[in-house]
């Protein structure tokens, strides 16, 4: 049975009953519009706990003034009847009234150095809309682990972080990002591609794996691994905000000789709608 719970008071009861039981709560946050991806995190974090907690919340805090904050994709009554298949045994559903009272929070939480890179030189505030609603949420539901998607790389690396900085007693867990059969990888955002965009869009993976392809036959030039990525996105059209070769932990640039794990992450434009995806090449692969 999939409960919803829409206020702060009636999460936390249930929650804190739970702990008294002695379950372990998993927490997964999402701004729902729920895909495989999403539900891939439902099945992760029934496998590290015994109550699955899945939020919806679209997030006005992390949103910019330009973004897509009114037109988000918001369709609840399917986002249940999706969780009600799966293994979520509640859902925190509250209003953004309910989350900030007062309009908006007068105390923010910032990963300082890590939201300003990458994906937040573009969206400046971002990313601490992101951890100060990440916090709440670990505040309101306090669960044992919470489990994000590695789609957003660097949002999962910027909440490790914070979990460290801050102590908290939640254990972050990654899940592999799930792909169309196209290799396009899910996103509530990909609605808003065109058909001619959508067919275009798989470059984005097609460049990152062919990238991977040349790592496997040897190449370690970070400049030449960037190039290949951006030729294959721009090739049919694409626009590319960045392509970035970086340390998968600390998000730095890779040294112009790559060695140990090193990650490509890039942001695109497909007219309006913006579009993100990754790959982690590893010394193991051959
Ligand atoms: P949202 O975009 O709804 O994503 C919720 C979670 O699903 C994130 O952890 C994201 O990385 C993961 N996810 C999205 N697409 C995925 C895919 N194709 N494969 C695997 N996981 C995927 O990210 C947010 O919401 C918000 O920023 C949030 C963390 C909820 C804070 O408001």
């Amino acid at each position: 049975m999939l409960e919803v719970l829409e206020t702060i008071e009636a999460m936390r009861a249930a929650a804190r009953e739970w702990q008294r039981q002695g379950h372990r709560i998993a927490l997964v946050p999402t701004m729902g519009s729920l895909h495989q991806g999403h539900l891939a995190l439902v099945d992760q974090a029934h496998r590290e706990a015994d109550r699955v907690v899945v939020s919806i919340f679209v997030n006005p805090l992390q949103f910019g003034p330009n973004e897509d904050l009114v037109r988000y994709p918001r369709t609840f009554d399917q986002d249940r009847a999706r969780l009600e298949e799966g293994a979520a045994c509640a859902l925190f559903y509250p209003s953004a009234q309910e989350m900030y009272p007062e309009g908006r929070s007068q105390t923010i939480v910032v990963v300082d150095h890590l939201s300003r890179i990458l994906c937040g030189v573009a969206r400046p505030g971002h990313f601490a809309g992101v951890t100060t609603v990440v916090a709440k949420l670990f505040n309101i539901i306090e669960p044992d682990v919470a489990v994000f998607g590695e789609k957003d790389w660097q949002q999962l690396t910027i909440v490790k972080h914070m979990v460290r900085d801050l102590n908290s007693p939640v254990r972050v867990v990654g899940v592999p990002t799930v792909r169309e059969t196209s290799g396009l990888a899910l996103s509530s955002r990909n609605k808003y591609l065109s058909l001619e965009q959508h067919e275009a869009a798989p470059a984005l993976y097609r460049g990152l794996l062919r990238a991977q392809e040349h790592w496997r036959a040897g190449e370690r030039d970070r400049e030449v691994m960037r190039q290949v990525v951006t030729d294959s996105i721009t090739a049919v059209g694409i626009s590319c905000e960045y392509v970035a070769v970086v340390d998968p932990d600390t998000l730095s640039e890779s040294p112009r000789t790559l060695s140990g794990p090193t990650l490509i992450a890039l942001a695109a434009h497909l007219g309006k709608t913006r579009l993100i995806d990754n790959i982690l090449l590893e010394e193991t692969q051959d």
